[in-house]
């Protein structure tokens, strides 16, 4: 099967997505586009040779506190910084059809490609994801996030990101 990742168009065929979680499912079935057209995240998916859907990712700019970041990295910056720019990858999920062919890798590795390149044009100090559950936790720990105990989100540093590609 040959996959590619596109942007979420309406030609996309989301109708029976399904990675398990109904959350995510709905969210590509009922409000993606929604959301794209509101300019509020950027969403890109992985599709087949039928524009079937098998997998999608979402983008957006956030911000998040200064001090939910460690002391280490604090310490670093100046304190004039209240709220630091990040990008958030909000959502990320592979169709049961296709999980554990290392797609949801290649679909990360794209948006932090992507969260890269943004960074070269507007500041950004680190791309950060909202696991689902447990097992997200464990995948995205694979990659290298860390996680930031007040909000039970990850983070991983565009610095990092930056070694990574270079
Ligand atoms: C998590 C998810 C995106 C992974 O996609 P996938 O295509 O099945 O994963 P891959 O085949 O690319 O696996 C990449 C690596 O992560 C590991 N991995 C995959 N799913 C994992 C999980 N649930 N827990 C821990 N590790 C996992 C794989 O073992 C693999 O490691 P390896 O390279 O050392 O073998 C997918 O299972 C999914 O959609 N889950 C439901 C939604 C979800 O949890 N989204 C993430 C955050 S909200």
């Amino acid at each position: 099967m040959k996959l590619q990742i596109n942007v979420l168009e309406k030609k996309h065929d989301k109708s029976n997505f399904d990675c398990g979680y109904s959350l995510l499912d709905s969210y590509i079935k009922k409000q993606a586009r929604q959301d794209v057209s509101r300019d509020l995240s950027a969403c890109f998916v992985l599709v087949d040779e039928l524009d079937k859907i098998k997998g999608y990712y979402t983008l957006s700019a956030s911000s998040v506190k200064r001090d939910e970041f460690p002391d280490v990295m604090q310490k670093k910056l100046p304190p004039s910084y209240g709220d630091l720019p990040t990008v958030l990858l909000g959502r990320l999920a592979i169709d049961k059809s296709v999980k554990g062919n290392g797609y949801g890798g290649i679909l990360l590795v794209d948006a932090l490609k992507k969260c890269l390149d943004i960074s070269a044009s507007l500041g950004t100090i680190a791309v950060i994801v909202d696991p689902i559950d447990e097992n997200a936790q464990t995948f995205y720990y694979k990659y290298g996030f860390v996680l930031l105990p007040s909000s039970g989100k990850m983070f991983l540093p565009i610095k990092t990101i930056k070694e990574l590609f270079s």
